[in-house]
């Protein structure tokens, strides 16, 4: 089992990591039977990318946020579950030959490598769905309007103008790539678009206020881009045990990233200090976000 480098978070965010470990694979278990037809290996395939591994920070995001406005925990944790089927989808797609051409992830082979490439793609196309099925089922909140908004802005996060977006960016760079603020734009849509839901998530449960939600933006802002940042870090100077992926691959396959503008020491710099500003955005929340602030830090001293 790969380890966490938690530093002083470990209290709070070590069991909370555990747990949500726990039930995401638990709820992946139980939704994807395997059936006795011709679609086994689809689901098995779907299995083998979404049980076991993975940090599951995408659920605990939504859970943490949706804690701050007394959400009932099963509720957000379905809106987690949502937001996991999307990640988990866009691992294997990324994985594939014709994005990043990848052969390891969690420390499993990747999904095109244990199956083969049409079922990569459609066990990646069935997750994708599945993200929708869960959030507009009526046990993921009472109300349609908050079902409605929800379904609506994993859309708009996930498609052209979110994560596929910022896949495209990453794959045939602008030519303008080599300022900081278009590889940030190119992170934000990638990565950032994604973790940003998360939190916004959170929000549209607890039906929370305008302003509440705008300081969740802004900390989603800064942790997003940071994840990323630290992401390429562990790229250039992480461990591939650890990690439990291919790493030293983006300098070869010539991606624009903050480490290959800035080098390590200053975009390492960056990323903890968006941490340190997705932490003030907090401010107004106290002791109850706690668990935000601790994932804040986690973004970027990660090891995995
Ligand atoms: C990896 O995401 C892909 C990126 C968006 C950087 P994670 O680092 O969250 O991967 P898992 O879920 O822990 O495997
Ligand atoms: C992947 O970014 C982002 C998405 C899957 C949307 P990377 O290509 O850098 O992620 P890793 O390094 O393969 O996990
Ligand atoms: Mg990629
Ligand atoms: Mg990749
Ligand atoms: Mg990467």
């Amino acid at each position: 089992m790969t380890t966490v480098t938690l530093g002083h978070d470990e209290g709070l965010l070590a069991p909370s990591l555990r747990l949500i470990a726990t039930e995401v694979d638990r709820a992946f278990d139980l939704l994807l039977p395997e059936p006795a037809d011709g679609r086994i290996k689809l689901y098995q395939a779907m299995r083998h990318a979404a049980i076991g591994g993975g940090k599951r920070l995408r659920p605990l995001l939504v859970i943490a946020a949706a804690e701050l406005f007394a959400v009932p925990r099963e509720r957000a944790f379905r809106a987690g579950m949502a937001v996991e089927c999307i990640h988990v989808h866009s691992l294997i797609h990324d994985d594939l030959p014709c994005m990043d051409d990848d052969d390891l992830r969690r420390g499993k082979p990747t999904v095109h490598c244990a199956f083969d490439e049409a079922t990569a793609v459609l066990a990646g196309d069935s997750l994708h769905a599945l993200a929708f099925e869960l959030l507009a089922d009526p046990a993921t909140h009472p109300d349609p309007s908050v079902r409605a908004e929800l379904t609506l802005s994993l859309a708009r996060s996930v498609g052209a103008s979110g994560m596929a977006g910022g896949q495209m960016l990453d794959l045939m760079p602008e030519p303008s790539i080599g300022d900081l603020e278009a590889i940030a734009r190119l992170q934000r849509l990638k990565t950032g678009a994604l973790i940003g839901w998360c939190l916004d998530a959170g929000g549209a449960l607890g039906q929370a206020g305008e302003e509440a939600r705008r300081s969740l933006r802004g900390y989603a802002r800064c942790v997003g881009l940071a994840f990323q940042i630290a992401d390429d870090l562990l790229d250039v100077e992480g461990c591939e045990a650890a990690a439990g992926k291919r790493l030293r691959k983006d300098d070869a396959a010539g991606k624009p990233t903050f480490v290959s503008l800035l080098g390590a020491p200053a975009a390492r710099a960056q990323a903890n200090l968006l941490s340190s500003q997705a932490i003030d955005h907090l401010a107004d929340f106290g002791p109850r976000a706690d668990l935000l602030r601790a994932v804040a830090r986690f973004a970027v001293e990660r090891d995995r």
